[in-house]
């Protein structure tokens, strides 16, 4: 079997805790091959990026290159998450474009390119993964690289009209065809992606699904990212024992519950969740003092100006909730800044009555299905989900939600916390027998199959064609 080499711009660290879904899924993804990790080491540098740096980690290789300052900023802070991102989420209107970002951006994936290429071997089979790298499968065909190179997108595909106003909208899809395999989250941003195709690019779908536009070709599927199952089940039930999970639930007494675990992040949805617990708290005083609502929101791309804003913002509603409605013994909203362990965090959802998962746009939300697969089938807790995260699909069985409505999200809270434990282990059930066969060792087969298959024969395997 050959190696697997992974590219993404964050590249995964078994020492650190939040580094979002990519990451996490990526490093319960690989067992049984030889994997070189290829992406930025996390570092900025005033000089030139120096030499790749290249660690061993039993059959785990990690290549880690620096970005020089101008790099961290172009690529990084501005062109992808100042404008990919926020478009990509919706959010046209914090897209900021400029030139020298897009070109920051792509000199980014080039050096990439020039630093991998040296590194591949005939037999390697290669996955890219998200917006950061979209233009990376053009830029190693560039340096004759004829290896099997597959793009997995793990941030929604917008719709074409959203897409249509970012000013290289056209540069970017074209890219995607230098790929083998283009993977999307869900069948909602597969469908984005032809739609864009059929009407902005004149180019059509062919029987099999494979894409024809610019003179050339691409096959795409939706394959949607997923937990280890079975593992994060065992390893939440084992968390119940540590001590700081008992702390948790002793400082609880015979509070329940609620818990929302995200990066701060404004596609998060975190100001209409806490106005919603707010709405909650005022249109039923009974909770006032019969529910904790832990929120967890470590600080992400602090860098960025949206990303300060919205700490801001939340830091001063969740003041006037607790200054409303806290008590000298009492606080109504416990609001954390900081990553935890995964084994502790899943402790804590399982000591949770309600998982409020409420993004307004999330390619798939892992935090959703851990906090399904962490819970006490006897007794488990209810998770709201927000109908546009791409785990939505696969998790109906879940409290759906539109995560604009604010009065919603609170009917929904009120009817979790008063759910029967039968309608509670009914929908539990439902989640987990999914969860069970769709986990993320059948996303990386699914996957990495449909990448190897020849062109013409593309099928993908039963899982995910059923979704
Ligand atoms: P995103 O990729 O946008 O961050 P996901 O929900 O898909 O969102 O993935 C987030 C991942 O990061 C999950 O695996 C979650 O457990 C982990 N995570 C989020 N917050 C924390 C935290 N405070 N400490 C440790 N891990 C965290
Ligand atoms: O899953 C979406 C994602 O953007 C990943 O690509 C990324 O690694 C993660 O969230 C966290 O963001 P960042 O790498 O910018 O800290």
């Amino acid at each position: 079997m050959g190696r697997l080499v992974i590219v993404s711009n964050r590249v995964g660290s078994s020492l650190k805790g939040n580094e979002g879904g990519l990451a996490t899924a990526m490093l319960a993804a690989f067992d049984r091959r030889e994997v070189i990790w290829f992406g930025w080491s996390g570092e900025v540098t005033d000089e030139p990026s120096g030499p790749t740096r290249v660690h061993r980690e039993g059959r785990l290789t990690r290549m880690l290159v620096d970005l020089e300052r101008s790099d961290y900023e172009g690529y990084y802070l501005e062109f992808a998450n100042c404008v990919l991102w926020p478009t990509f989420h919706y959010r046209v209107n914090l897209a900021e474009y400029g030139r020298e970002r897009w070109a920051a951006y792509r000199r980014v994936n080039e050096m990439f390119a020039e630093r991998l290429a040296p590194a591949l071997e005939p037999d390697d089979i290669l996955w890219v993964h998200d917006y950061h790298l979209i233009p990376l499968g053009a830029a190693l065909r560039g340096q004759r690289v004829d290896n099997p190179i597959g793009f997995f997108l793990h941030i929604p595909f917008p719709a074409p009209e959203v897409l249509a106003t970012l000013p290289v909208h056209e540069a970017l899809v074209r890219a995607l065809f230098a790929f083998d395999l283009v993977g999307f989250q869900t069948e909602n941003d597969l469908q984005a992606f032809r739609d864009y195709v059929e009407r902005e690019a004149g180019g059509r779908i062919g029987a099999d699904g494979t894409i024809y536009a610019y003179g050339t070709s691409v096959r795409a599927a939706s394959f949607p990212i997923s937990i280890d199952t079975r593992v994060v089940a065992a390893r939440a039930a084992r968390a119940m024992s540590t001590r700081q999970a008992a702390r948790l639930r002793d400082s609880l007494s015979d509070r329940r519950l609620v818990i929302g675990v995200d990066r701060l992040d404004y596609t998060k949805g975190l100001v209409h969740r806490v106005d919603a617990v707010e709405r909650l708290l005022e249109g039923k005083p009974e909770y006032r003092r019969s529910i904790v609502v832990l929120q967890i929101a470590p600080p992400s791309r602090e860098d960025v100006l949206e990303y300060q804003r919205i700490r801001a913002e939340l830091d001063a509603r969740i003041g006037r909730i607790n200054g409303r409605f806290g008590e000298p013994d009492h606080l109504p909203v416990r609001y954390i800044n900081r990553s935890f362990r995964q084994e502790t965090l899943f402790g804590f959802y399982r000591a949770s009555r309600v998982g409020l998962v409420t993004p307004l746009r999330d390619g798939m939300n892992l935090v959703a299905k851990e906090f399904v697969a962490s819970q006490d089938p006897d007794d488990p807790g209810v998770l709201v989900l927000s109908r546009f995260a791409g785990a939505a699909r696969e998790l109906d069985s879940a409290l759906i939600v539109n995560p604009f409505d604010v009065d919603q999200i609170a009917d929904a809270l009120d009817r979790a916390l008063a759910m029967p434990v039968e309608e509670r282990r009914e929908r539990h059930a439902a989640m987990m027998s999914h969860l069970d066969t769709h986990n993320v060792h059948a996303w990386r087969d699914s996957f990495l199959d449909a990448l190897q298959q020849p062109d013409g024969l593309f099928t993908i395997s039963p899982p995910m064609a059923a979704e």
